[in-house]
């Protein structure tokens, strides 16, 4: 049967990480969800800056800096471009998808709350996405409410919608959970939140890798993600405001480059989005994201979702036929993650096995604990999927997992 577009065996080759042995044994790598691996040609690109035109950007007349600058600002339209943006200005590169969040939570709060006011959020959230708002109402007094999911792992918006009050400021909510691979009906959310007025932060970091993100059909306002959940570098990531937002917010961070005059007296701030880029930002990781990007859009990424829904679908019923198999998450619209527990072996004890045969797997809570008290479980196994990994290596996990059932006489 042809399951896909793709050809996997070429696609594998250009990650050179995926034909590593583990103990052994041959990697089987699962842990996409926590950072993907890189291609070549994003590996070749961090060389090729740093061999080529490596100087800091923004700053000097000299050749060598025009050429970084010229790259840098090359992958913000790059990015833009991915999501849809109306203009560059709109793109803002942070360290990462958490702090992204922290900028919005600390500039949002700082310029947009009173006390009292509050801030939405949903159970299955990330920590980047509870604990920036929890350290902003520590300061502002702002309260954080929360909105409650079904025991299958699915949003309750109707409930969201009771929780939305008059001093509702920003709904913040994750496009797709890390942990369940819920994907939220996050149209209807930010149609429901405009219908109030209220603006709204798409936590994408799960989603720009699986998904068409288009932010201005969308409509959302803001929306963040991190270049090393989507085969680029790590350490940096992005921002997305509506400029009519980002405008209207102060800097996070103060320091060279995010400003247009200095004086002891009064400084002045630099435009969008420089105002929010403080210090020499990471030139090497945009570019080395853009040719990420590139490589996604070389794949595509209407061929990445129909081969990934394949491979959830394929590991779904493989793992459902281990006895004593249980899923968290059983949401009718998934990305390409499971959660699960086998019989009553611990998470931790099952992944250490695995990992001795070669399955890089995520075990734990997956920085999402009150998720986990939500479903009364301690944590879980968690196998997330990419476009290089095949059914091949589901059908080994699932003889891996009935080898290490019967250690445990489960
Ligand atoms: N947020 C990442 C994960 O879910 C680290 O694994």
């Amino acid at each position: 049967m042809n399951i896909s577009n793709l050809n996997i065996e070429q696609i594998r080759r250009d990650f050179p990480i995926l034909s590593r042995e583990i103990f052994g044994k041959p990697l089987v790598y699962f842990d996409n969800a926590a950072t993907t691996q890189k291609p070549l040609c994003v590996l070749n690109k961090i060389e090729e800056v740093y061999s080529t035109i490596n100087a800091n950007i923004h700053r000097g007349v000299h050749h060598l800096s025009q050429l970084a600058t010229e790259s840098h600002e090359n992958a913000r339209r790059t990015v833009q471009q991915y999501i849809n943006a109306a203009s560059p200005a709109e793109i803002v590169f942070t360290r990462g998808t958490t702090e992204a969040i922290n900028l919005v939570a600390s500039s949002f709060c700082r310029s947009q709350c009173k006390p009292g006011d509050e801030i939405l959020i949903t159970t299955m959230e990330h920590h980047a996405n509870i604990v920036p708002w929890q350290i902003q109402s520590d300061i502002f007094g702002v309260e954080l409410k929360v909105a409650p999911i079904t025991e299958d792992g699915e949003l309750r918006i109707e409930a969201l919608e009771e929780q939305i009050s008059s001093k509702t400021r920003l709904i913040s909510v994750a496009h797709v959970s890390n942990v369940l691979g819920t994907v939220n009906d996050v149209e209807k959310i930010v149609q429901l939140a405009h219908s109030y007025n209220i603006p709204v932060l798409i936590d994408a970091a799960q989603s720009v890798q699986h998904l068409k993100t288009d932010v201005q059909a969308l409509d959302c306002d803001f929306l963040v993600f991190s270049s090393h959940k989507m085969y680029g570098p790590a350490g940096i990531g992005v921002l997305y405001g509506k400029e009519a937002w980002l405008d209207r917010l102060p800097p996070y961070q103060g320091g060279g480059e995010m400003i247009a005059h200095v004086s002891f007296a009064k400084t002045t701030f630099n435009e969008l989005p420089f105002k929010f880029e403080a210090g020499t930002p990471d030139y090497v990781g945009s570019t080395a994201l853009g040719e990420a990007i590139r490589y996604i859009e070389k794949i595509g990424l209407d061929n990445i979702r129909a081969y990934e829904e394949h491979l959830l679908y394929y590991a779904t019923e493989k793992l459902l036929q281990i006895e004593g198999v249980k899923l968290i998450g059983n949401a009718r619209r998934k990305s390409s993650v499971i959660s699960f527990l086998v019989g009553e072996i611990h998470p931790y004890d099952m992944g250490m096995l695995l990992d001795r045969l070669g399955f890089a797997l995520r075990t734990g809570h997956h920085c999402a604990q009150p998720l986990m008290e939500f479903f009364g479980i301690e944590g879980t196994l968690r196998a997330s999927f990419a476009f290089y990994n095949t059914e091949e290596e589901i059908d080994r996990l699932a003889e891996a997992i009935v080898r290490v059932k019967g250690m445990f006489n489960a």
